[in-house]
């Protein structure tokens, strides 16, 4: 038997920007990890909590992940495997699930096969898998998961990774409501598209937010500023439609329980919220307040120092 395993992301900031060439701040989000396993089989199939059964079978939403496998057992001679994934990360909630699977499965098969990985290539399947899972993603959760880094990421640069000065605590909730990343990011670009004027600055204005950001964290972390910027974005997210009801009452949840800021975190539309707080007590409140408030899932996650 051969294991591969992937970290799921966390976006801090820059989501829907950073597609039309803004950065965004990404890390990798340990605490949600899938871990697969491949073993020899008479006939290729796939085991999951979200799909059993042949590859010919496997529905559309994972398509990408069918074309990649496909092409890697064709390349590693047509051999038969059964592909066991085993995750925590929830599905379609911005944590960059389809990108996490999609590594781990590509890591596993080639241990399996005793062919070296580089990340390049690792890099490339991913690409390709999320392409076909969300059209033209701007490759953001591919470079999280396969680096495992935390990155200042900008489309068609080259990778910047980014060093956290001081820890810094988050409290992470999922709304429980699927998100719905392919269409957000289509309706961003049909607003950009029919009135650039209004919805251009906004754009920017995100991508401005990264910068402030990035310098609290390299230098000095000004929780309560920070908290604002993500604020800030959330309220430009609303503006660009890619906020909903389940969000909001999460975010305002957060805040109302002492985050320094809160804002969705990915596609939106549902998803996961992430919230800055001042520390590990705060983080408790918060998190505490989240559950009761009806999250499906909350996360205390910190960053920083020995967590790089
Ligand atoms: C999704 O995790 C992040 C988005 O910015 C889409 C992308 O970058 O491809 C919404």
């Amino acid at each position: 038997m051969a294991t591969g395993i992937a970290t799921a992301k966390l976006i801090l900031c820059g989501e829907h920007a950073v597609v039309y060439g803004e950065p965004a701040i990404s890390v990798p989000f340990s605490q949600a990890i899938v871990k697969t396993d491949v073993t020899e089989a008479t006939e290729t199939s796939f085991s999951s909590a979200f799909f059993e059964g042949s590859l010919d079978e496997m529905p559309a939403f994972l398509a990408g992940i069918k074309e990649i496998t496909e092409q890697i057992l064709r390349r590693m001679g047509d051999k038969k495997v059964m592909i066991n994934v085993m995750s925590d990360v929830p599905i379609g909630r911005g944590l960059g699930s389809s990108a996490a699977v999609a590594a781990s499965i590509v890591r596993g098969l080639y241990v399996y096969f005793k062919q070296p990985l580089t990340e390049k290539e690792l890099l490339h399947w991913v690409n390709q898998s999320e392409k076909i899972a969300h059209g033209k993603p701007s490759g953001v959760d591919a470079v999280t998961v396969v680096t495992g880094k935390p990155v200042w990421f900008e489309k068609d640069k080259s990778l910047e990774l980014i060093h956290f000065n001081q820890k810094a605590h988050f409290v992470v909730a999922d709304t429980g409501v699927p998100s719905e990343t392919r269409s957000a990011v289509l309706d961003v670009g049909h607003l950009l598209q029919n009135d650039p004027q209004l919805y251009q600055p906004m754009i920017i204005k995100l991508g401005d937010i990264s910068r402030e950001i990035k310098k609290y964290f390299e230098t000095n972390l000004d929780v309560a500023q920070v908290g604002l910027l993500m604020t800030e974005a959330q309220k430009l997210l609303e503006k660009l439609t890619v906020s909903d009801a389940s969000l909001e009452k999460l975010i305002r949840t957060a805040l109302e329980n002492g985050a320094a800021g809160a804002k969705l975190t990915g596609g939106g539309r549902g998803g996961c919220i992430i919230s800055l707080v001042e520390n590990q007590e705060s983080a408790r409140k918060v998190a505490d307040a989240l559950q009761r408030g009806g999250a499906a899932r909350v996360w205390i996650f910190t960053i920083g120092e020995d967590n790089q």
